[in-house]
């Protein structure tokens, strides 16, 4: 933020403060209540404390130490706070000049240079439903993986299948009791979840079912090669099915190793355990005590149960120490929803095994589980939602209706396309509006889905900024057919003072790395969303009052072709930070 910085240190000047203090005033810096009171507002609260004198006259003083400079246009009190108005047009060259002399890379940062990342999401399970919740991690995830990248972080995409565990003895269970081969060729992963949940049910009726189920996985996790077959056939059916939904959104992992392929490290892992005293056993069960560990209460952590098979915790255990031995990450993220209480106990173990085996590095400190609200109200066509797939379709569906309603009554607005350009419209409408309404929201927040809301092309959502986006492009086109260029050369210098729509737009393109910066830090998508929702509202304020392209006014011309050239990059950029495609034409 180099004009908060400059401010700051302005700041310092005029309080007499060595320019080292400048970070400490900038963290002050906010922006005032109404936008025609200034740019920014300086709080003298804090100061009026040290300097033993009340803040009203503090701001008074301070104002009048403020020269105005190349930036700042004028420094005013107002009540306990100095307000400084910008000189909008050089901070409008200045946006322009960074934003179109590196459009892919406004924004982002070399930061996180050196300091890789390892962010573990979706992590569907095979032969068990591919939940929504996977979609809200699969989303949030890659969004996350983006947007540290775009602050220069090496990143590594880790998607955990949960292709282990005693579930798998319910599927072959079933599998051996009622399987089809054709059905199995036919609707794959669709068959493998019916099969699971038929022998679910069965085990409610008979308990003897749950028992074969166990036995079932113990052999397969003794290496029973028959058992192993099958098992080894239900996961790659399973994953390419995943790897289909992947392909669509355009999401890929660097790594695809789950539960399985970490197993073989489990015993070794658990002994550890054992040998620092750290395990114990508890109704034939073996646990690590943990409650304490990271200052609250937390249940045990089961590493083994009393039948002897290894549990989801213990594998996680022996999976993070593997991690960081290939890694060796600066933050080792989980992006898994209500699973707190099994994350605290992994994190809060391998802790306690650090300080026993006296590791060199704390690494368990790096281990973070980015959790998320649950999404209420998603259901498709065919019932409860279950597969992503399914969604998408409807989504899709949904979006080409929506598009055909819209020519239909407005041919001006939405000119008839193409069958391959509709196809392509309501592919991208479709998932943006879903990939949008998953961080419209910090992600916390529980969130309840509607498809007509979702699926507006106003108000907070996807396909609006999109809409918003198709647009620009549109004064590009009409730009281009009167041979005005393409707004990709800055100004030199603005053309006159900047109306209240034009500075409101350039201010919200300055905020954009700050955006990213606040998304990377909390691991919080919704920074961005919340920042392309407010560039897009400014764009569109700007739009609808003041007329771009002006044949009796060509510098003015050219100037806000710039304007629109700059908030068209950075709308792209930062749709594509959240997987949403930005389109030419709507
Ligand atoms: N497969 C798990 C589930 O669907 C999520 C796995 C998350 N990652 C991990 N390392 N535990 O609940």
């Amino acid at each position: 933020m180099p004009f908060t910085s400059h401010i700051a240190r302005v700041l310092c000047a005029a309080l007499d403060y060595a320019p080292e203090r400048a970070d400490e005033i900038a963290r002050l810096l906010g922006s005032p209540p109404d936008p025609a009171m200034g740019d920014l507002a300086f709080p003298c609260f804090q100061l009026a404390k040290t300097l033993r004198t009340a803040p009203p006259k503090i701001a008074a003083e301070l104002a009048a130490a403020i020269p105005p400079d190349e930036l700042i246009a004028s420094a005013v009190a107002s009540g306990p706070y100095v307000n400084i108005h910008l000189d909008r047009q050089e901070v409008a060259r200045r946006v322009l000049g960074a934003v179109l002399a590196d459009p892919e890379g406004y924004g982002g940062s070399r930061a996180g240079a050196g300091a890789l990342v390892v962010l573990d999401f979706s992590a569907p399970n095979i032969a068990k439903p591919f939940h929504f919740g996977h979609l809200r991690s699969t989303n949030l995830g890659a969004d996350l993986a983006r947007i540290l990248a775009f602050r220069g972080h090496p990143v590594l995409r880790k998607n955990y299948i949960g292709d282990w565990g005693t579930q798998f003895g319910f599927v072959i269970h079933a599998w051996q009791q009622w399987g089809e081969e054709e059905l199995l060729r036919e609707r794959a992963i669709d068959y493998l979840v019916e099969l699971y949940v038929r022998a679910h049910r069965a085990s409610e009726a008979d308990p003897g079912v749950r028992e074969q189920a166990r036995e079932l996985f113990l052999r397969l996790e003794q290496g029973d090669p028959q058992i192993t077959a099958l098992w080894q056939r239900f996961r790659e059916l399973s994953l390419a099915g995943f790897m289909k939904t992947y392909q669509r959104l355009g999401i890929g992992f660097d790594n695809y190793d789950g539960e399985a392929a970490v197993n073989p490290l489990v015993e070794a892992t658990i002994q550890r355990f054992v040998r620092a005293g750290l395990a114990e056993e508890s109704e034939g069960a073996l646990v690590v005590q943990v409650s304490g560990v990271l200052g609250r209460e937390i249940a045990p952590l089961m590493l083994r149960k009393s039948d002897g098979a290894s549990t989801y915790a213990a594998r996680d255990c022996a999976e993070a120490i593997d991690r960081w031995e290939r890694y060796a990450f600066a933050a080792n993220i989980y992006v898994v929803s209500r699973q707190e209480d099994h994350f605290a106990q992994v994190f809060a173990a391998l802790k306690l095994l650090a300080a026993a085996e006296q590791w060199p590095q704390p690494w368990p400190e790096a281990c973070e589980n980015v959790s998320f609200g649950y999404v209420r109200g998603m259901s498709t066509r065919k019932g409860e939602a279950v597969w992503l797939e399914d969604v998408l379709d409807e989504a899709r569906d949904r979006a080409r209706r929506i598009r055909e309603a819209k020519s239909a009554a407005n041919p001006r607005a939405f000119p008839g396309l193409s069958a391959a350009e509709l196809d392509h419209v309501s592919e991208s409408v479709g998932q943006a509006a879903l990939l949008y309404f998953d961080v419209s929201s910090r992600r916390l927040s529980d969130i309840s889905f509607d498809w007509d809301t979702v699926l507006q092309f106003e108000g907070n959502t996807g396909p609006y900024l999109q809409y918003s986006h198709a647009r620009m492009c549109g004064i590009f086109r009409r730009a281009a057919e009167q041979g005005l260029g393409d707004g990709s050369t800055p100004p030199a210098q603005w053309p006159g003072a900047l109306a209240d729509e034009e500075w409101g737009l350039v201010m919200a393109l300055r905020g954009f790395g700050a955006a990213v910066e606040r998304a990377a830090s909390e691991r919080e998508p919704h920074e961005v969303a919340r920042f392309l929702h407010g560039l897009a509202s400014s764009y569109n304020a700007f739009y609808n009052n003041c007329i771009v392209i002006d044949p009796a006014n060509p510098p003015t011309t050219q100037a806000r072709l710039a304007l629109v050239r700059a908030s068209q990059a950075v709308l792209a950029r930062g749709l594509a930070l959240l997987g949403i495609r930005a389109l030419e034409t709507m």
